[in-house]
């Protein structure tokens, strides 16, 4: 592990296999005896290892990181060891109660208001659905969980520019995709405030019943920042449960210049961010902050007998937090990663990355035959080749899905790319935990050497 992370800067960033290369290796039935270790660990740097793409490669730019650091493996490592499967407070004691801690910690780092209580999910997805399911026995008085839907009439709202894990949400809870409002967004991509009213009023004219909406705090693909307290001055009024989905940008909260984003979520209902993209603790770890602890647990809490103990009124079990009854024990590695960073340490990476995205979308203002295609509000720069003597988009969409193509068979750098008003946009984030200058101005010279056509291989 030591060695893999230590060379790691000698593999190509994206995995070079085509789709069977690896299914096609290996052995379509399972060893009768066991094998010995060595046999297997070879099998694992032969096989698997040139089929994996790279995610703790300074030079992975992709989506958003889902960044690791050596405390959270090592910790990683002592959860695997401990095996503790961390359903109810007597299961682990003091899982229960770390849990209870971090994320009182992690409260005040990101600055969150008083009243907010938090619980560990895999996911922000999970986050969001119980977000909904909460919201909507809420609503109903807890009677979709007793008596199932008599008939649907919710609607959800949210920018067109959401995540799909709210489309995801929005069809496990009942509620249907149909009955999700896109709102639109302003030249920012940040949703319009008066469109959100529009469509609510709208949907009430029409005996619809308006039950959550979702703002988002760093959209996928372009961080916008939704404007929350207007957004949360509606959903106030109209008694409309708000969620608040900030799984990548919310840990740019660690720093007190980037709270103006969350100006707003004391009126919120929900908040989630997550540690496993851009806190350096390693896949899965999600941090779900609700107001209405009760409704959240009277929405997900079962009591068969074998579950009883006699410390249940005294303590957390967090198999009424959320969906699953087994949890991992998650919350050890955000505690060893907090702890050995320290607050400090982990604003100082954050800065450094917010700076190295700065960095890179100065370079793109300043190239003419470069364009910027959103503002970069923290450290996710959507950018486009676009040479003066070409306006059609079309062919301009074409071209620049080449060379984000061939930058990424290079294996040197690793990008991915969204559509924002039907452009083509390559989208360059540098936060992985050992990224440095240098490999985003590697990053920029391979960008417009390819794009220039400079690059002849
Ligand atoms: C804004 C936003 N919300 C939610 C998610 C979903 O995160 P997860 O994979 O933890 O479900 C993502 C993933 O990138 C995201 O960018």
């Amino acid at each position: 592990m030591a060695d893999y992370l230590g060379s790691i800067e000698e593999r190509p960033v994206k995995a070079q296999v085509n789709p069977g290369d690896i299914f096609q290796q290996l052995p379509t039935s399972p060893p009768n005896s066991g094998e010995q270790f060595e046999a297997i660990f070879r099998d694992f740097e032969s096989i698997i290892l040139p089929g994996m793409t790279h995610w703790q490669h300074p030079s992975f730019f992709a989506y958003f990181q889902g960044n690791n650091s050596a405390p959270s493996i090592l910790a990683e490592m002592l959860t695997s060891t401990l095996g503790a499967q961390c359903m109810v407070w007597l299961t682990s004691p003091a899982a229960a109660e770390l849990e209870e801690m971090t994320m009182c910690w992690l409260a005040e780092m990101l600055g969150l208001p008083d009243g907010f209580e938090g619980v560990i999910q895999d996911t922000a997805s999970t986050a969001t659905l119980c977000a909904l399911l909460t919201a909507r026995e809420k609503a109903t008085n807890y009677a979709i969980n007793e008596k199932g839907f008599p008939h649907n009439n919710f609607t959800v709202y949210s920018s067109a520019q959401v995540h799909s894990s709210i489309d995801k949400a929005v069809k496990v809870a009942g509620v249907g995709v149909e009955n999700l409002r896109k709102i639109a967004v302003d030249e920012n991509y940040a949703l319009i405030p008066e469109k959100l009213e529009e469509a609510i009023q709208e949907d009430i004219s029409n005996g619809m019943r308006p039950l959550c909406i979702v703002a988002a705090i760093g959209t996928t693909g372009s961080t916008a920042v939704d404007p929350l307290r207007p957004i949360a001055e509606i959903a106030n009024r109209h008694g409309i449960w708000l969620h608040v989905d900030a799984a990548y940008a919310g840990t740019a909260l660690v720093l007190p210049e980037f709270r103006w984003m969350n100006d707003g979520v004391e009126l919120a209902d929900s908040f989630t961010v997550n540690p496993h993209k851009w806190m350096f603790t390693n896949f899965d770890c999600n941090a779900y902050f609700v107001k209405d602890k009760d409704a959240l647990i009277k929405t997900f809490a079962i009591n068969p007998e074998y579950l009883k103990t006699k410390e249940d009124d005294a303590v957390n079990n967090y198999r009424d937090w959320g969906i699953q009854l087994g949890r991992r024990f998650r919350a050890l590695k955000l505690w060893v990663v907090i702890r050995s960073f320290g607050v400090d340490g982990i604003k100082n990476k954050v800065k450094l990355h917010i700076e190295l995205g700065q960095w890179f979308a100065d370079q793109v203002r300043a190239a003419s035959d470069f364009e910027l295609m959103a503002p970069v509000p923290i450290n996710t720069v959507c950018f486009r080749y676009h040479p003066a003597n070409l306006d059609d988009q079309s062919q301009l969409n074409n071209i620049n899905q080449e060379i984000m193509d061939r930058l990424n068979d290079s294996g040197k750098l690793f990008l991915t790319h969204t559509k924002l008003n039907g452009n083509f946009v390559m989208r360059l984030v540098p936060g992985q935990t050992t990224v440095e200058k240098r490999h985003v101005e590697q990053a920029w010279e391979l960008i417009t050497t390819f794009a220039r056509g400079e690059n002849n291989d």
